[in-house]
């Protein structure tokens, strides 16, 4: 990619980086979103120099969308890749085959995953810490080949100290990865708070409407840079244009809809926090959440995934599920429409999550129809 739109739009605020970076240059005539190139070839004849030659390789649907992210995250780079899990598997991917990471207890369950068939296939150590713990975080640094932070986590909703523990990895010559896909760049910028690369499901708040399935890697760092470009070439892990296209439309709103799907967020865990049928409302907004203060202090936003336990453990957490009409049963997150799952139906997920806990992905619905929805669903519990 180019530095040009990041260099254009760097002293604007991030709504406004949002909207503008990553267009094409005005010329008279000219289109103001960048055109989609449908084409797996270009024409090219002889020895091939730096010119498009073929679209694994690179696509320029890609450069509008990766220079936009990379704006927002205050990147130097930005790599679109064909998943969040390619991303994270691209990030990863300079491994040892028998290295040591550490990693969030409570991370990405598939991030997790892809690191046990790591330690199957190729004897990797995998140090599973309370990332909320910074003694842990940091005892578990020595020896390690990375760290592979994620705050807050998904499903627990747990807040690292970012600048400290990026600080004790960067100290033992640690290389660090966040996963920035719950709080977005809006929300956290990990590369300002000390990581190395930082990697996105952007088929969650940053496409934001539940249509793609995309990822992204961001760095400043050239030589990582270099390698995740080559693991998606090498692995095939590409985007395709019209994806990448969506990603970038629903980037130019993602301040509106964080911005309210966040609001949305707080009233809801205020009102789940005082509910008879509610045992445990997980959000960092609540000033009774663990994560609270962190939050407070190094996050620009507390996010809108809440982690809701009901009274009655796990049946009625499903009965809930069963039950709302306006909320979507449905995994992922990030979407504009509020969904809502239990975490444990899955038999992937860590046992260490709660049973009962129920993940909600708050959208940008009147707040009030989905208190509605909700309460409803709740009141409906055996008391
Ligand atoms: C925090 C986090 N990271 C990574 C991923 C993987 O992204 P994708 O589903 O786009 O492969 C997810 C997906 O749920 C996620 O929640």
């Amino acid at each position: 990619m180019t530095h040009e739109h990041a260099e254009t739009v760097a002293p604007h605020s991030p709504a406004t980086v949002a909207v503008t970076a990553g267009r094409p240059p005005r010329v008279q005539g000219g289109p103001v979103n960048a055109p989609v190139v449908l084409s797996s070839t270009y024409v090219s004849q002889g020895v091939p120099g730096s010119e498009q030659l073929y679209t694994r390789g690179g696509a320029e649907t890609w450069e509008p969308f990766e220079s936009a992210l990379a704006a927002l995250e205050g990147a130097a780079h930005g790599v679109v890749l064909g998943s969040g899990m390619a991303a994270v598997a691209a990030a990863l991917g300079d491994l040892p085959p028998s290295g040591v990471v550490v990693v969030p207890r409570h991370a990405y369950q598939v991030t997790l995953g892809y690191l046990d068939d790591l330690t199957r296939r190729h004897g990797l150590e995998v140090r599973r810490v309370d990332v909320a713990d910074t003694d842990a975080v940091v005892a578990a640094l020595d020896g390690a080949d990375l760290l592979m932070a994620e705050s807050p986590t998904n499903p627990m909703l747990e807040v690292a100290d970012l600048p400290a523990i990026l600080a004790a990895a960067r100290d033992r010559g640690v290389p660090s990865v966040v996963d920035n896909t719950f709080a977005t760049p809006l929300g956290q910028r990990p590369l300002d708070l000390g990581a190395d690369v930082v990697v996105h499901s952007v088929t969650k708040y940053l496409a934001g409407h539940s249509d793609v399935v995309l990822g992204a890697v961001v760095t400043n760092d050239d030589e990582a840079a270099a390698r995740i470009r080559a693991y998606r070439t090498l692995h095939g892990a590409i985007a395709g244009p019209m994806e990448v296209f969506l990603a970038l439309r629903g980037l130019r709103t993602l301040h509106l809809r964080v911005e309210r799907a966040n609001a949305n967020a707080a009233e809801l865990a205020r009102r789940l926090a005082d509910h008879p049928a509610v045992a445990e409302v997980r959000h960092p907004s609540l000033p009774s959440d663990p994560g609270h203060e962190r939050a407070a202090a190094q996050m620009t936003s507390f996010g809108a995934i809440i982690g809701l336990r009901p009274v009655g453990g796990r049946e009625a957490a499903d009965a809930v599920v069963a039950a709302v009409r306006l909320w979507v049963p449905a995994t992922s997150l990030g979407g504009v429409e509020s969904a809502l799952e239990r975490r444990r139906r899955f038999t992937t997920e860590s046992v260490t999550v709660p049973e009962d806990l129920i993940r909600m992905s708050v959208g940008v619905e009147d707040v009030e129809d989905l208190w509605a929805d909700l309460a409803r669903a709740l009141d409906g519990l055996p008391a």
